[in-house]
């Protein structure tokens, strides 16, 4: 689908999206390029950014892949180092790198909780931490007046609960705490505005194939009167906008990208 915001919104803007090279961080990327940003993506297999670099390219995006993992802090240095080596600054830094999996809380080890708390709240605090030097008014290839931006994707699952997805509402809801609370203090600080985004089930992802078998998807569909997938396209429009001037004053909200999912309830 064409976008509705012209193709310079981010013209001379470079952006590191971590989880990058597929799915939600996939699409990130392609429309942050597509609207005139450098772009990096971070991720753990090579083969996936290789191809994903590839296809940027050959839409005339600049961009480029770094291996690493997020839950290694000398990863994330090396990653936003090498970034700002590449492309000369960072403006925006998006955390979509995420793990998941279904499984009861009665059968979830606590390693496999501190697995996913590792990747998504540690990982994200840690690549906003390596990054701070960069995104400040002032760092390097900045201006000393105004500074970056990071975009969190969370989830709506931590507004209730969830089936069998303790470790995953866990680590979002942290995430949320992380954006408003660096909103605060970085925003007052370094003129640094942190939002998040919290997609409902969107088609073609590994979430959706991870969590939401099939039969789940249709049971779904007949009790909750706004279920409807969304496109990763959705979830790129918003990161647009928040990235941009148009969302110069948004900071510390997470949006949520649902179609209003969270809030159905079934019909009397
Ligand atoms: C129960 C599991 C498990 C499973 C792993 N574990 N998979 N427990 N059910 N299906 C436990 C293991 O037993 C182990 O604990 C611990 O977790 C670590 O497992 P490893 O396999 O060593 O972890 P690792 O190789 O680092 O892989 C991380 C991962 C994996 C999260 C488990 O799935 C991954 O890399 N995922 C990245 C890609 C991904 O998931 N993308 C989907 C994102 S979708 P023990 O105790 O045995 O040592 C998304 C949507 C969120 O995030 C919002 C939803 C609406």
């Amino acid at each position: 689908m064409e976008s509705p915001f012209k193709s310079d919104i981010l013209h001379g803007k470079v952006a590191l999206i971590t989880g990058g090279g597929s799915g939600i961080g996939f699409e990130i990327s392609t429309q942050y390029g597509k609207h005139g940003a450098s772009v990096a993506i971070m991720g753990r297999r090579k083969a996936v950014l290789d191809s994903a670099v590839s296809a940027l390219q050959s839409l005339g995006i600049p961009a480029v892949g770094f291996e690493g993992d997020v839950r290694k802090q000398e990863d994330a240095k090396r990653v936003v180092e090498s970034t700002v080596k590449h492309f000369g600054r960072l403006d925006i830094l998006v955390n979509a790198a995420a793990g998941n999996f279904l499984v009861s809380a009665e059968d979830l080890s606590p390693n496999g909780f501190r697995t996913v708390m590792d990747i998504d709240t540690v990982g994200t605090f840690t690549m906003c931490h390596e990054a701070l030097n960069y995104l400040k008014k002032g760092g390097k290839g900045r201006s000393s007046s105004n500074g970056g931006m990071i975009l969190n994707i969370s989830a709506t699952l931590h507004y209730t609960a969830a089936w069998y997805q303790i470790h995953v509402s866990a680590a979002k809801a942290a995430v949320d705490a992380l954006a408003r609370n660096l909103a605060l203090e970085w925003g007052a600080d370094y003129d640094i505005r942190v939002n998040g985004i919290a997609p409902g089930p969107i088609s073609d992802t590994p979430g959706m194939s991870k969590l939401v078998p099939d039969e789940i998807e249709s049971k779904a569909r007949e009790y909750m009167p706004l279920y409807k997938l969304g496109d990763k396209w959705d979830i790129a429009m918003a990161a647009l906008y928040l990235a941009s001037d148009a969302g110069k004053y948004v900071n510390g909200a997470t949006l949520v990208v649902d179609g209003g999912l969270w809030l159905s309830r079934p019909r009397h």
